[in-house]
């Protein structure tokens, strides 16, 4: 079975984005692949987090996971700290990519933007720690939403440059996007992607009250026309939204609200994602309460720990160290 690798930051609201963007997929696709799913703690740090919250944020997204469908007897689902030959890795391979590379990622630009030298270190680096994530299991895919598939890319590159100097040590891995889904945006700002907080988004935990107020008070336009046109972000953005929540198609949700306004859509729009969220939440509530998310992330640590610590010997050995 191809070997299958993703994570998710435990900072912020896990949301619709992450959830129809990345969880959905991972959920949908268990059984065809060799799963491993991971909180990256150490990612989330590299903006500053308030430690009692993140200690509270690692177990709730774990919770979620599992609530959104992951079945711990099917994928193994860890937190990144627990296995520390992660750290060991990127350092490594830090030292085998060069500034160039790093230079160009996007995301670094964004989220850097106008305070390039407040941030950490580390928020530059994220890309060789997510390489590093990828490279130590031998990853085959790696499911993910479009704003990361340049991070996997450089994981590819590196996993290449690497191979050339030494051998065949990494599998190259291949980024996977579903679309439609890949790029939700956010409700006030469909501009911009959909991203952990706030207004703009729609929080896998939110009641049904502010889902409800959140789809109503989403930006569109003025035409008041129901169809799926890309160059009218809001209203394309709140109709992806359905199109996924509902499983009907584009044509058949076109016509469904032919002779509707945005007001009488966003109302079915919401109750489509509450009766979808629903029952996520619930099972959130009961896994939380059941005790077993410690259980479930120890296990899968001690799962991944030998494959992990392997593949860093291999690496350390060939390189010279020690
Ligand atoms: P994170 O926590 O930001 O997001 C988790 C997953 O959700 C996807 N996603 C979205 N998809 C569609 N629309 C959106 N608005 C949206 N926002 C987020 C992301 O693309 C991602 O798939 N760096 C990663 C975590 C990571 C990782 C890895 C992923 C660390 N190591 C190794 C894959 C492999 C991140 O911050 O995801």
């Amino acid at each position: 079975m191809k070997k299958v690798f993703s994570g998710i930051k435990p900072s912020g609201d896990i949301h619709i984005g992450n959830y129809l963007g990345a969880i959905k997929g991972w959920v949908d696709s268990q059984d065809d692949f060799d799963n491993i799913f991971c909180i990256v703690d150490l990612h989330a740090i590299t903006v500053q987090q308030d430690p009692k919250i993140l200690k509270e944020k690692i177990r709730e997204t774990a919770g979620l996971l599992l609530a959104c469908g992951i079945d711990s007897e099917k994928s193994v689902l860890f937190v990144q700290s627990h296995i520390s030959a992660h750290s060991e890795l990127a350092w490594i391979l830090n030292c085998f990519t060069p500034m160039g590379w790093m230079q160009r990622m996007t995301q670094f630009k964004e989220k850097s933007e106008g305070q390039k030298d407040k941030v950490s270190v580390g928020l530059f680096d994220y890309p060789a720690l997510m390489s590093a994530d990828i490279l130590l299991y031998d990853t085959d895919i790696v499911p993910v939403g479009e704003d990361q598939t340049q991070h996997v890319e450089l994981a590819r590159d590196i996993a290449k440059r690497f191979n050339s100097i030494y051998g065949q040590v990494f599998n190259v891995p291949k980024a996977v996007v579903t679309k439609p889904g890949a790029r939700i945006m956010g409700l006030q700002k469909p501009e911009n992607k959909m991203s952990k907080g706030g207004s703009d988004t729609i929080g896998l935990l939110d009641s049904a009250d502010d889902i409800r107020k959140k789809i109503a008070s989403a930006v569109t336009d003025s035409d008041n026309e129901i169809k799926f046109d890309s160059n009218r972000a809001g209203i394309y953005n709140l109709l992806t939204i359905y199109e996924l929540f509902s499983g009907l198609d584009q044509g058949e949700i076109e016509k469904k609200f032919a002779e509707k306004g945005y007001a009488d859509f966003k109302k079915d729009l919401a109750e489509v994602v509450v009766v979808d969220l629903e029952p996520i939440r619930e099972k959130y509530n009961d896994i939380k309460e059941s005790g077993e998310i410690e259980k479930i992330l120890e296990k899968g640590a001690d799962k991944v720990r030998p494959i992990a610590e392997k593949k860093l010997k291999e690496v350390k050995n060939i390189i010279g160290l020690g």
